[in-house]
C-alpha cells in the first residue's frame, strides 16, 4: 500500500514495481516512524457539546468494543491501555452517531492512534470508495499517519489507503477505490473537485491534523475549508492542534461545527531541565565561527540546528561540510524520499548534526537530540519573538525527561532584543 507514496512515475511502472517498492517503502517507514507513547501526567480538560450527557471515559481498549481485528492491531502496536487523551477522546470519536471533536495534543499523546482508530472503525470495507479523508500539512506528517494506519490495520487488509500528495499522479477520470485518503490540502482539494477522484459526498470521517501548522502555511487554511464545505452535514469532523492561539481557534470553529473540546494542560516545566545559553556575535560568519568552536562539544550527543530560511540552512550545511564536518540537511525543496532518508539516517545516528528550518522539523521527534542550536532565533511573520516555537524546539530535548542544552546565536541588536523578550516570556 505504501508504494503509492514513493513511486512518482507512471502508473504502469508503478504496478510493475509495486512489490519491490512495497517492501522497501515498508522497511523505510518502519524505521522512520516510532509510535512511542510518552507517559504524561497532563490533566485533560473536556468541554462537551451536550453537557447533560454523561461523560464517558475508558480505562481499557476492550471497553470500546472494537472490531477484533482492530483490537489485535492496537495491541500489536504495543499499546496496552489508552493514553490520557485516548481515555476521553476515543469514546467520543467512536460514538454513534458520530461526534465532532476539537482536541489539543502534542506528539506522544496517542492522538494519531486515536483518530486512526476512529477512521478504521467507521469505514465499511465492503464499499470500494473513499470514506475517510485525513489532511496533514506536510508529506512527512501524512506519511507518519499512513504508517500508523498500516500498523493498526495490519489484520484488516480489506481497508486500503492512498496518499493524496503532490507527485502521486493518477490518470484522469479515475475513481479511487481505497477507503482512506491521507494527504496535503492542495492535492486533496484537487482530487475532490478538479479531478473528482473522490466523491466528497460519500465521506464519513474528516480529520484535520496539526491545525496550528496548517494555518501557518499560505493557502492551506483556505483549501481545508473548501474541502470541508463539500462534505455532507453528518460527516464526522475531527481537528487536532498542538496549540490553540486565537487564529487556530477561529479556524477550528470554521472546520468543526458543534464540537466537543478536549484540551491538554501544557507542561511548561520542560524548560527546567534545559540549560540555555547565548553566544553574542557580529555577523552570520561569526555565528558560523562560533558554531565551529563549540562543534566538538555539541557532537558528543546529537544536535539539531535551526535556521530561519532554507537558504541559510543550505549555506550553513555547506560551510560545515567544507570544514570537514558530517552534517545532514533537511530542506523544504527535497523530495519526500530524500527527506525520509535524511531523517532515518539521523535517527540511526549516522549523522550527529541535523541542520533544518522550523517548517521542516515539525512533527519529527528525535529522542536522542539533546542539543538544540538556534542559529537564528524563531520569529513570527511580524518579526516578533515566537515564544511557542522556541519552546517547541527546545522542549523536544526535555520531553523525554532528559537534560538538554540550548544555544542561541545572536548577531545584532535586533536579535538581542528578541532573545531578551523570549527570556522575559519564560522568566528564564
Ligand atoms: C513573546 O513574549 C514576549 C515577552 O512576553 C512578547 O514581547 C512577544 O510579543 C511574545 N511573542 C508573541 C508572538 O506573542
Amino acid at each position: 500500500r505504501a508504494a503509492a507514496i514513493l513511486d512518482y512515475t507512471s502508473p504502469a511502472r508503478h504496478r510493475r514495481k509495486s512489490h519491490k517498492h512495497n517492501k522497501s517503502a515498508q522497511s523505510l517507514l518502519n524505521k522512520l516512524i516510532r509510535s512511542n507513547l510518552v507517559n504524561t501526567t497532563n490533566q485533560v480538560e473536556v468541554l462537551q457539546k451536550d453537557p447533560s450527557s454523561p461523560l464517558y471515559s475508558v480505562r481499557s481498549f476492550e471497553e470500546l468494543h472494537l472490531k477484533p481485528q482492530l483490537l489485535r492491531g492496537v495491541y500489536g502496536m504495543g499499546f496496552n491501555r489508552p493514553s490520557k487523551i485516548q481515555e476521553t477522546a476515543l469514546p467520543m470519536m467512536l460514538a454513534e452517531p458520530a461526534q465532532n471533536l476539537i482536541a489539543q495534543s502534542q506528539s506522544g499523546t496517542g492522538k494519531t492512534a486515536a483518530f486512526v482508530l476512529a477512521m478504521l472503525s467507521h469505514v465499511d470495507p465492503n464499499l470500494n470508495h473513499p470514506q475517510c479523508l485525513c489532511v496533514s500539512p506536510t508529506y512527512e506528517l501524512a506519511l507518519q499517519t499512513g504508517k500508523v494506519i498500516e500498523q493498526m490495520g495490519k489484520h484488516y487488509p480489506e481497508v486500503k489507503l492512498v496518499y493524496a500528495i503532490r507527485g502521486n499522479k493518477l490518470p484522469r477520470g479515475m475513481k479511487l477505490e481505497e477507503q482512506i485518503v491521507i494527504g496535503t490540502p492542495g492535492t486533496m482539494l484537487d482530487w475532490c473537485s478538479k479531478f473528482r477522484f473522490i466523491d466528497p459526498k460519500k465521506i464519513k470521517v474528516f480529520v484535520l491534523d496539526e491545525a496550528d501548522v496548517m494555518i501557518a502555511t499560505q493557502g492551506h487554511q483556505d483549501q481545508s475549508i473548501r474541502i470541508q464545505r463539500m462534505l455532507p452535514k453528518n460527516c464526522q469532523m475531527l481537528l487536532f492542534s498542538a496549540t490553540f492561539e486565537e487564529s487556530v481557534w477561529s479556524f477550528a470553529q470554521r472546520i468543526v461545527p458543534e464540537p466537543n473540546i478536549i484540551k491538554l494542560k501544557r507542561e511548561e516545566e520542560t524548560l527546567d531541565t534545559i540549560k540555555q545559553y547565548y553566544v553574542l556575535c557580529n555577523s552570520k560568519e561569526e555565528k558560523f565561527q562560533a558554531l565551529c568552536n563549540i562543534y566538538g562539544g555539541i557532537t558528543i550527543a546529537q544536535a539539531m540546528i535551526f535556521c530561519h530560511t532554507r537558504k541559510t540552512a543550505g549555506w550553513l550545511a555547506g560551510e560545515l561540510s567544507r570544514e570537514g564536518h558530517q552534517v545532514a540537511l533537511l530542506s523544504g525543496e527535497m523530495q519526500v524520499e530524500q527527506r525520509a532518508a535524511v531523517i532515518e539516517r539521523f535517527r540511526d545516528g549516522k549523522e550527529k548534526v541535523l541542520v533544518t528550518t522550523n517548517v521542516c522539523a515539525r512533527g519529527i521527534d528525535v529522542e536522542q537530540v539533546s542539543v538544540v542550536i538556534n542559529f537564528d532565533l524563531p520569529v513570527d511573520r511580524e518579526g516578533n519573538p515566537d515564544n511557542e516555537t522556541y519552546l517547541h524546539r527546545i522542549g523536544r530535548t526535555g520531553r523525554f525527561g532528559k537534560r538538554g542544552l540550548a544555544i542561541n546565536m545572536v548577531d545584532s541588536k535586533m536579535s538581542m532584543n528578541i532573545l531578551n523578550r523570549i527570556q522575559d516570556h519564560f522568566s528564564k
